[in-house]
């Protein structure tokens, strides 16, 4: 049947039941998924199913009783691998999941910028800036949707931070929003073609985001051409023919008063049916493909195994190495001491709407014990004891969703560190950090609390007079403070929150399993008065109504670049345990396009892949500019010692405008090409000319 027909046959009410939907932990009785987020009413007489709505970005979120789905690195870990290719699997194994459990469309991924390094979600977005996340955003999309599964992007737009979420009014100017905030979901649009669209909970500029005009019509439908639908977030906005009009079309989780909302406003007039029957379409148009539609029946058996070694694999390759002092990798014969009790309750992902339920957690402690590591059993077992009470939370917090035990790190006695050191190689030091939805991180948080700081100072101490190493994990989701205390460690291993294999990756990157590729998707800054995000989290600080993005352009390393602050890590930077060499630099300017191409080489002694990055820097002209901006990248195979990879990126003219007020300007004068392995790593440089201005309407 026709759609249109289809529309004809349907009766206000229906259309009302599909466009607001159920939601909520536990959906209505005879839901089809239990723990999914969110279920549009099915219309039986016309053979329409309900459609089911579960999270992501860190696997599929439904109820642990019934099944388990595996739980992937959070995405600032997938923005570290810097491979689109591994993303793109990892895409695919949750729309493996999702299509097995029963779940039409897939509300992942996220990519809300990282502005400042509190924000309560920023596990789940990817990065600081624009390219990174979009293009990771578009593979993402790819591989769900591969499956037959949709993928909805979220949150659409300007949505870096939870404290006041509901009703915050963003204040972003129009260049901002245009090179950053909207640049993401524009690349993830036009690249990736997801299904759907979430509208945020804050306002943009005033104006709610479901009920934007301005953001879901002009500019996502009109100007990116997106041909999917728009779902609110849940519960957010205010009026639903106000939502319906500006282009937001399905209102989510809805419930009774949202449907009668609507049908009010149908019947008074204040909302004209041809609204609804255009919004009506183009959730239909895009759910006629959905495996609900298709009557699919869910197998309930995703191959559980093969996404344990997605999971691994992703995570290997976003592990980032952030100093080595000849500490990693550890020999396989070394006697290593674990302290910190995240090597005990390590971390997976975050919690919220991110969290999943997988059929375990791969701890450092119970990882290094199956990997056979010679470990210090006496420390360990110390731990143990020291947290049986917490362990069942612990346990619980690894299923699901518990609140996360606050675990104190001051309880070994020196005599024990002191003796470990005596008796061990090495020690390696695993702190861990948790956050979710609902509340960001306070600045305390930025930095390890005092017991933290005790138990590092010890313990170094205690091993660094021995003669032996110390190594520190960080297992977290957003940056820390590390200046104050990195010269306490002789190694120090980012291991974001990994998912279900964390241990076993942790494990086998300190013993050179693996060797660490990822690369920072997030400057880590010296002291939080240094980030350029000062008005976070707005006025009043305490309950805020409105917080006003005062820096503009200058998000992350585009601030700590243009105006010369050291960070501790610049964006881009990772270590790897074998070195990287570039050379032959070519840039060669073509009709719109700039082509750049160069050689990296495996120069030291262990098989390793690099992730080159090319950023790019702007003539002085007539609008101010970052100092340099990311362009492209391009991770290498992995290289053997001795072996090269020719790499080529090429990056359109149109990217490397910026935004006027009304068009994207490219000016003219000489471009600076950098390429290098991190932003503050620059190997090769070069340059073309642009001999004359040029306007775009738009980017393509
Ligand atoms: C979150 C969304 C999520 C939705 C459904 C909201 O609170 O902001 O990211 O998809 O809930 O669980």
């Amino acid at each position: 049947m026709k759609l249109s027909e289809l529309l004809d046959r349907l009766t206000l009410e229906e259309k009302a039941g599909i466009l607001v939907g159920v939601g909520g932990p536990h959906m209505f009785p005879g839901s089809r998924v239990p723990g999914a987020a969110g279920e549009t009413h099915p219309v039986p007489r016309v053979g329409i199913p309900s459609f089911v709505l579960a999270d992501g970005p860190a696997g599929v979120r439904i109820e642990g009783g019934c099944c388990t789905a595996t739980a992937f690195p959070v995405a600032v870990m997938l923005a570290s691998t810097w491979s689109p290719e591994i993303v793109e699997k990892v895409g695919r194994a949750i729309g493996e999941e999702a299509l097995a459990y029963g779940v039409d469309v897939l509300l992942a991924p996220a990519l809300n910028i990282h502005r400042n390094p509190l924000g309560g979600r920023l596990f789940e977005y990817f990065s600081e800036d624009p390219l990174l996340s979009g293009v990771m955003a578009a593979a993402y999309v790819r591989g769900v949707q591969s499956t037959g599964v949709g993928a909805c992007v979220k949150h659409f737009v300007a949505n870096e931070q939870e404290t006041g979420r509901w009703g915050l009014d963003t204040v972003v100017s129009e260049r901002a929003l245009r090179e950053i905030y909207l640049r993401a979901f524009e690349i993830a649009v036009k690249e990736g073609r997801p299904w759907a669209v979430m509208s945020a909970y804050n306002k943009l500029n005033g104006v709610h985001c479901s009920e934007n005009e301005w953001l879901l019509t002009r500019v996502l439908r009109e100007e990116w051409g997106f041909q999917g639908f728009v779902m609110t977030d849940w519960g957010a906005g205010e009026d639903v023919s106000r939502q319906l009009r500006a282009g937001n079309d399905m209102i989510m989780p809805g419930g009774e008063d949202k449907v009668k909302e609507l049908l009010e406003a149908v019947r008074s007039g204040k909302l004209g049916m041809e609204v609804v029957d255009r919004s009506l379409e183009r959730v239909l148009r895009v759910l006629a493909d959905s495996p609900a539609f298709k009557g699919y029946k869910p197998s309930m058996k995703p191959d559980l195994e093969e996404h344990a070694r997605i999971a691994y694999e992703a995570a290997a390759e976003g592990l980032v190495l952030l100093e080595n002092n000849q500490a990693l990798p550890l020999p396989a014969d070394a006697r290593i001491a674990f302290f910190g009790t995240g090597h005990v309750a390590t971390v997976k992902g975050g919690q919220g709407s991110g969290h999943t339920h997988p059929p375990y957690v791969s701890t450092v402690l119970n990882a290094a014990r199956e990997r056979g590591l010679r470990i210090d059993e006496e420390v360990a077992k110390t731990y143990e004891e020291a947290l049986k009470d917490e362990m069942p939370n612990i346990e619980q917090s690894f299923k699901d969703e518990p609140d996360k035990p606050t675990l104190s790190e001051n309880f070994l006695s020196e005599s024990i560190i002191e003796a470990s050191a005596a008796r061990s190689d090495a020690a390696v030091v695993v702190f861990s950090r948790v956050s979710g939805e609902g509340y960001d991180l306070t600045p305390e948080e930025f930095y390890l609390s005092s017991d933290e700081r005790w138990l590092l100072e010890k313990v170094s101490n205690a091993f660094r007079s021995a003669g032996k190493k110390v190594i520190v994990v960080l297992n977290i989701g957003n940056p820390v403070e590390v200046a104050s205390w990195r010269g306490l460690a002789d190694a120090i291993l980012l291991a974001w929150q990994p998912g279900q294999e964390a241990g076993r990756v942790i494990v086998d990157a300190l013993t050179g399993r693996i060797n660490p590729s990822g690369k920072l998707p997030v400057t880590f800054p010296r002291d939080y008065a240094h980030v350029p995000s000062w008005t976070f989290p707005g006025e009043p600080p305490d309950n805020p109504k409105r917080v006003v993005y005062e820096e503009g352009i200058y998000v992350g390393y585009r601030y700590y670049d243009t105006f010369g602050v050291e960070p501790a890590y610049p964006f881009g930077h990772g270590l790897s345990y074998t070195t990287f060499a570039y050379k032959d630099l070519d840039v060669t300017l073509t009709r719109g396009e700039v082509r750049i191409r160069f050689q990296v080489t495996n120069t030291g002694k262990l098989p390793g892949k690099e992730v080159a990055q090319v950023y790019v820097r702007a003539p002085k002209g007539r609008l101010d500019k970052p100092f340099q901006e990311l362009k492209g990248f391009k991770k290498t195979r992995l290289l053997n010692p001795g072996e090269s990879e020719l790499v080529e990126v090429t990056v359109k003219l149109s990217h490397l405008a910026s935004f006027d007020g009304s068009h994207w300007l490219l000016e003219k004068g000489t471009y600076e090409v950098r390429v290098g392995s991190s932003s503050r790593d620059i190997r090769l440089t070069g340059y073309f000319t642009i001999p004359s201005e040029e306007r775009f309407t738009r980017l393509e």
